[in-house]
């Protein structure tokens, strides 16, 4: 080995206004392993972190919330990293975008970058809410899809149609945080003139700091033309003030990558490390930054551009990778797959079996990784205890009753069992290879198959039958002292991903107090003590309970931007003007061309009136036919392109499947005044 490395890794940082849940987890945890093993090495490993806190997002939840933007973003640092322990993440550091270190960071760099004339000011014209007073993010504004005419989509794209497009070219656009019409108001931004920097990043992105996946999809933006970036953002926003531009923040991902410097500022004023050796232009530090393939632009195009053109060294590598998808599928709230790291520790309380279950998906790709649910029970049952655990629970026994914990030493050994540790350190290579490569697939497959040839080897031999025969006393201790020195060194190798379970058994069963060091795979060990029950095999059904748990414990808490809306209050006389009555539906009909509408005839009471309702999702025509309901009567009449909507029908849900007309007793008679 040479000398050891100065290695510094990040993961993406979460924001916060939402739990970690296991999609985050995927990269956390794959930044852990690789972290653990580089520490194992012998090398000087940092991995630092921190919540992303600014921006629209987490402004509003706080006001939903009634609490300052601060109080929401400490409460959440401390629940995001209380996770993050539980699943044996270990952070040098862990801190917030919201810090001195990452406000001054970020002022230097902007002043440096308007130095060198990299920053434009420019006048533009956005969607502004007239009730909230401010410009809306994209995502804040809904109305009728210019494509396609579905209603209540999103100000950049449709999610019936796909479409994308500009917020201003939405039909009828409502500001989702007041329901009122926005309008078009003019602000000068800041921008990062990206386009000066064209020539470096060509060259930068070509020059093996991006898998090659991540370079194809470079070249792709390099075709489509680099924009420079809008840096700023318009008050009221929580965030930093851009120097002498009172009332102008930094956009939130300006400051976000920032933040991973921020947070190695902050561990070394505590861990008297040097900033310059790991961020200096000169540094010859490596510098590591974990990904999802979402976020590839705003790290392979912005922020090396950023850091040279402000002076800092640029990244040694991006390691993207792909989406978690959960049995196959999109994680979704209403299958109970979207779920949160807590509720998969207050149902499975082994974080280690999700550990060892992502590695082996884990190939160092940008492919996206399925936690099959069946599969992960199977596979930690099978694998991790069936083969490797089974070793050391069949084999310790037998050592601690009969020969008082002594292990055989490795003198006259018999060419199988020679053969059968030789080949467990063999794999050594191989497998810091692999995990230098991220590959942990593949180290989990070697780990395995020399597990099977230990189990085969201990099998052949059937100590159970030695113990009985007083003559090869000397053959069953070591037939069942080889067997362990493999579980050693298997142990060795597993230790990055299972950080506890091996620390128990290095201290458990071998007496190594420190855990294991790559180095250990020198030295075989003599004694072992007492076998200590070490992990428990999963029961199905508590992976049946944790989706059943997940699907009711996400739905009270899920924070869309249009769920602010239930925060602007409104007073008895605003609710009296509200005319609600009790409906029949007379007729129902599917709509052509409409993906989401119902025709509805309702009688209210002698009147009938038509109203085109969005829920075809969740009910058939002839499903409604005869049902009471409620209506708006007094909507002002809107006329869509299938015809003019006189009122509204009142549904409670998530949406989907989940939409669930308002049902009133059969003792309620159409027209009357809903109270
Ligand atoms: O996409 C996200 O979740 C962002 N909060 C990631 C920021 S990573 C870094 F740039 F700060
Ligand atoms: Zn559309």
């Amino acid at each position: 080995m040479n000398g050891p490395r100065d290695i510094l890794v990040t993961s993406a940082l979460p924001y916060a206004n939402g739990p970690i849940h296991l999609g985050h987890l995927v990269e956390y945890i794959q930044t852990d392993i690789w972290a653990r093993f580089q520490r194992m090495r012998g090398h000087r490993c940092y991995y630092v972190c921190a919540d992303d806190t600014h921006g629209t997002p987490i402004m509003l939840r706080a006001e939903v919330e009634q609490v300052a933007p601060e109080q929401l973003i400490a409460r959440m640092q401390e629940e995001h990293l209380r996770d993050f322990t539980e699943f044996h993440i270990a952070f040098d550091n862990y801190y917030s975008t919201n810090s001195q270190e990452n406000r001054a960071l970020a002022e230097g760099i902007y002043l440096k970058l308007k130095a060198r004339g990299l920053i434009e000011s420019r006048t533009i014209e956005q969607l502004y809410d007239p009730v909230k007073n401010m410009f809306l993010p994209d995502r804040f504004i809904k109305g009728e899809c210019p494509r396609c005419h579905g209603q209540d989509q999103y100000g950049d794209a449709c999610e019936i149609c796909g479409g994308t497009y500009q917020p201003t070219e939405l039909i009828n656009p409502y500001s989702a945080l007041s329901g009122a019409a926005p309008i078009r108001k003019q602000s000068d931004h800041y921008f990062f003139r990206l386009r000066e920097c064209e020539d470096f990043l060509r060259e930068w992105t070509r020059a093996g700091h991006l898998q090659p996946e991540a370079a194809n999809k470079l070249n792709e933006w390099f075709t489509a033309g680099l924009k420079n970036w809008d840096i700023s953002r318009d008050a009221p926003y929580f965030g930093f003030e851009i120097p002498e531009a009172p009332g102008k923040y930094f956009y939130v991902w300006l400051d976000a990558p920032i933040g991973y410097m921020a947070s190695f500022k902050n561990l070394c004023e505590h861990a008297e490390l040097n900033f310059d050796a790991y961020w200096g232009a000169a540094s010859k530090a490596e510098l590591y930054h974990f990904i999802g393939k979402d976020i590839l632009y705003f790290h392979a195009l912005f922020w090396p551009a950023l850091l040279h053109s402000s002076g800092y060294r640029t990244p040694s590598r991006i390691f993207a990778h792909g989406f978690l998808t959960v049995n196959g599928e999109k994680m979704s709230k209403s299958r109970g797959t979207f779920i949160t790291a807590r509720c998969y520790l207050d149902h499975i309380n082994n974080p280690e079996y999700l550990r060892y279950y992502y590695a082996f998906k884990l190939n160092g790709t940008m492919e996206d990784i399925d936690l099959n649910l069946a599969d992960f029970a199977s596979r930690v049952n099978a694998d991790l205890i069936g083969k490797y655990i089974n070793i050391a629970s069949r084999a310790a026994g037998f050592i601690t009753r009969r020969f008082d914990g002594e292990l055989a030493a490795p003198v006259h050994c018999p060419e199988d069992a020679r053969a059968l540790i030789q080949n467990s350190l063999d794999v050594a290579g191989p497998i810091a290879e692999n995990y230098e490569g991220r590959n942990y697939g593949a180290v989990l497959r070697e780990v395995m198959r020399v597990a099977d040839t230990v189990n085969q080897y201990f099998d052949r031999h059937q100590p159970w039958l030695l113990e009985k025969d007083p003559v090869r006393k000397e053959e069953l201790q070591l037939v069942c002292s080889k067997s362990l020195h493999a579980f050693y060194v298997l142990s060795v190798y597993l230790a990055p991903i299972l950080p506890n379970l091996t620390e128990r058994v290095a201290r458990d069963l071998f007496g190594l107090d420190q855990g294991f060091n790559w180095r250990d795979l020198d030295t075989l060990p003599a004694r072992i003590r007492p076998y200590r029950h070490l992990i428990t095999r999963i029961d199905p059904k508590t992976i049946e309970a944790l989706v059943a748990a997940n699907r009711e414990s996400l739905k009270p808490s899920t924070i869309a931007p249009a769920a602010s809306r239930a925060t602007e209050t409104i007073t008895v006389e605003d609710f009296g003007k509200i005319d609600l009555r009790i409906a029949r539906i007379v007729s129902a009909e599917l709509v052509e061309g409409a993906d989401k509408l119902v025709k509805l005839t309702v009688d209210l009471g002698g009147a009938q009136r038509t109203i085109f309702a969005g829920i075809k999702s969740a009910y058939a025509p002839e499903q409604l036919v005869g049902r009471l309901t409620v209506v708006v009567a007094n909507l002002a009449s809107r006329k869509m392109r299938f015809g003019v909507s006189e009122g509204m029908v009142l549904a409670a849900g998530a949406g989907g499947k989940d939409i669930f007309l308002l049902n009133p007793d059969e003792g309620a008679q159409p027209g009357m005044r809903v109270k």
